[in-house]
């Protein structure tokens, strides 16, 4: 009896450990089937057999990003929604480009750790760690220089420069998400309560009016 009730308590264990990472796959490939009815974690596989190149091939990345937007910067992402074929792979990545001074504001990926190359620039990068720490992290990178943006931890580059900047991203999962901070605070839908905000930010309705007006 105690060794049946042994058995099930490790299978227990073993079946609720959460893997901090996307899981490995069990095949060769599994190109997403964004059709498919089945719902599963990710997304189906097509069937191999009607697998093309394309599948695995992407070339949205070839242009610049429009930065044509307050913050001056795009990023451009190649997830698992873009490249299908990233499904199950645990990796995706994204080109960033900046305008001069262009910002790529406070935002973390809920699923992913980030690797991040600068081709084109000067570019000021930067995390905060976790409570109650906060300790500010934050360097000057200069072109061909990588830093890495741990998973989860909010972060942001800024092109400290007169001319365009441009940079890579390497995640670490197929579909790495990305909150971007003032968004979801101010840009809800619906919104969050004003009297939530104004005591959380400990700042006047105004200035949280303000600022929900611009998200
Ligand atoms: C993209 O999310 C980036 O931080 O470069
Ligand atoms: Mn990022």
């Amino acid at each position: 009896m105690a060794r049946v009730l042994g058995s099930f308590l490790l299978l227990v264990l073993v079946s609720s450990v959460a893997l901090a990472t996307d899981p490995s796959p069990l095949q060769d490939f599994c190109v997403a089937d964004p059709n498919s009815k089945v719902l599963v974690n990710g997304f189906a596989c097509k069937d191999p057999s009607l697998v093309q190149a394309d599948d695995f091939y992407f070339d949205g990345l070839r242009m610049r990003g429009n930065t044509s937007n307050p913050v001056g910067s795009k990023v451009s992402t190649v997830f698992v929604h873009e490249l299908p074929g990233l499904n199950t792979l645990g990796i995706a990545m994204a080109r960033v480009d900046y305008d001069p001074w262009g910002l790529n504001p406070p935002h973390y990926h809920p699923r992913a750790t980030e690797l991040f190359t600068v081709l084109e620039g000067t570019i000021e990068v930067g995390f905060v760690t976790s409570n109650p720490e906060n300790r500010f992290i934050t360097k000057i990178l200069h072109e061909g220089d990588v830093f890495v943006f741990p998973m989860r931890l909010v972060h942001f580059q800024r092109n400290l420069g007169n001319t365009n900047a441009r940079a890579v991203s390497t995640l670490s999962s197929q579909d790495p998400g990305i909150v971007t901070i003032a968004n979801t605070v101010f840009g809800s839908k619906p919104d969050i309560s004003i009297d939530i905000l104004a005591k959380a930010f400990q700042s006047s309705s105004d200035v949280i009016e303000k600022l929900q007006s611009k998200f």
